[in-house]
């Protein structure tokens, strides 16, 4: 579920050509279940006329132009403390200024003033504008204030120009806004979270791998980051963009993997293992390409470190472990058998052959496993639902041998 569910949005248009992309700003936050209450400033309705997000929003639009004259008092107050979180998209060098400066002398900024929210910008204008160091200075002074940005993005603008101020994808802006709603209880910890195959290479041209996406293990690390964690991923090869906020280590074999993990242990407070690690290898990576000779061939493979087992065996008391198992059959004794052998606090145990579980799908249908014995099996379940009742186990647990 989307943080954004329920949640009232107080959507601040200022002016610039970038204002029409709130029509599709707002569109998507209340796709998401929000509520979404805009005001704009006179310029902006230079832009995109307030009755086109009056339809979109299915709310009154405030705007200085109209409004000043008889609710304006009460009704910057009320927007002020409806606002679940505070957005202003697309955000002007003017409003970013008198934002930085406490200047209140319109409906936005007097809103802005009043609210206690958690506020997001996305600053769009002439990439001279943004980079001018007045803009960057006071952006510097809000992002300390705990002011989120969603950061503009580089690009062709509208005067002409080729650089960075160009608005921020309106899909991006609503990213950050469930960022700015999600409650940080994983702030303070440090999380290892590790995802995709590996490969392990027979010579320059040939490995040996699996079908693992990492869409588990990066849908994990999205999840910790966003809730205020310090993320490590180390990440085998896979076709996902790198989720940012968090320190991506990308390596190939189960051996780069294990130097990877086990080198940060000591400093990690909780390790997720995701990973589908290959647990062999072949015995020796031929130098150049291995011809084909006679009708059949064998490798000689080798056991890869169990890096999960190793790190069961290293951790201290106040490191929480968990791992996954993807099995064909006997799912839960197989998984149970490893929760225990490899002294982990718990384990998320799925099926390669259930409906929407395993490599590639966006959903997963899991089962937890716990040190006590118990079970906790759950439904058909997009990963980044998982992820978040994951971390939730997982909090319980550290904070049960923290007390
Ligand atoms: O024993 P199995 O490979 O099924 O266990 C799966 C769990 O162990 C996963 O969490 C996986 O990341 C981890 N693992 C590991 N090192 C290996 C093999 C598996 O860390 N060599």
């Amino acid at each position: 579920m989307s943080p954004l569910e329920g949640k009232n949005v107080v959507l601040c248009v200022t002016g610039g050509i970038a204002a029409y992309k709130a029509a599709d700003l707002t569109s998507r936050l209340r796709k998401k279940g929000a509520s979404v209450y805009i005001i704009m400033t006179e310029s902006a309705t230079h832009f995109i006329t307030p009755l086109t997000l009056e339809v979109l929003s299915g709310n009154r639009v405030v705007t200085d132009m109209f409004d000043r004259a008889f609710t304006w008092e009460v009704e910057h107050i009320s927007l002020a403390k409806r606002a679940d979180v505070f957005v202003i998209a697309p955000a002007t060098a003017n409003i970013i200024g008198k934002a930085a400066h406490g200047i209140a002398d319109d409906m936005v900024s007097t809103t802005l003033m009043a609210t206690r929210a958690p506020i997001v910008m996305a600053p769009a204008m002439n990439t001279n504008m943004y980079e001018n160091p007045v803009v960057q200075q006071n952006m510097e002074l809000l992002r300390e204030r705990g002011v989120c940005f969603a950061a503009p993005v580089s690009g062709h603008l509208a005067c002409g120009d080729t650089g960075s101020g160009k608005l921020a994808d309106p899909a991006d802006i609503v990213r950050v806004i469930e960022d700015a709603l999600t409650p940080k209880d994983l702030s303070g910890l440090s999380v290892l979270v590790t995802a995709g195959p590996t490969r392990e290479a027979m010579d320059p041209v040939r490995f040996l791998s699996n079908h693992s996406t990492g869409k588990m293990g990066y849908a994990i690390a999205e999840r910790a980051r966003a809730r205020g964690a310090r993320v490590t991923l180390i990440s085998g090869p896979v076709a996902l963009t790198p989720p940012e906020g968090v320190e991506v280590v990308p390596i190939t074999s189960a051996l780069d993997m294990y130097d990877a993990v086990l080198s940060r242990l000591p400093r990690l407070d909780w390790v997720i293992k995701a990973a589908a690690v290959g647990d062999y290898r072949p015995a020796t990576c031929a130098d150049d390409k291995l011809k084909k000779k006679q009708d059949d061939m064998s490798v000689a493979l080798v056991r890869n470190p169990d890096i999960l087992k190793e790190i069961g065996a290293r951790k201290n008391d106040h490191q929480t472990v968990c791992g996954f198992s993807m099995e064909t059959r006997d799912l839960i004794n197989n998984s149970r058998a490893k929760l225990e052998g490899k002294n982990c606090d718990m384990l998320v145990a799925n099926n390669l052959r259930t409906a929407g579980a395993g490599f590639a799908h966006d959903t997963n249908v899991a089962t937890l496993l716990y040190r006590d014995g118990s079970a906790e099996s759950l439904d058909l379940m997009a990963k980044d639902s998982l992820a978040d009742i994951v971390l939730d186990r997982m909090l319980a647990i550290h904070q049960k041998k923290d007390r």
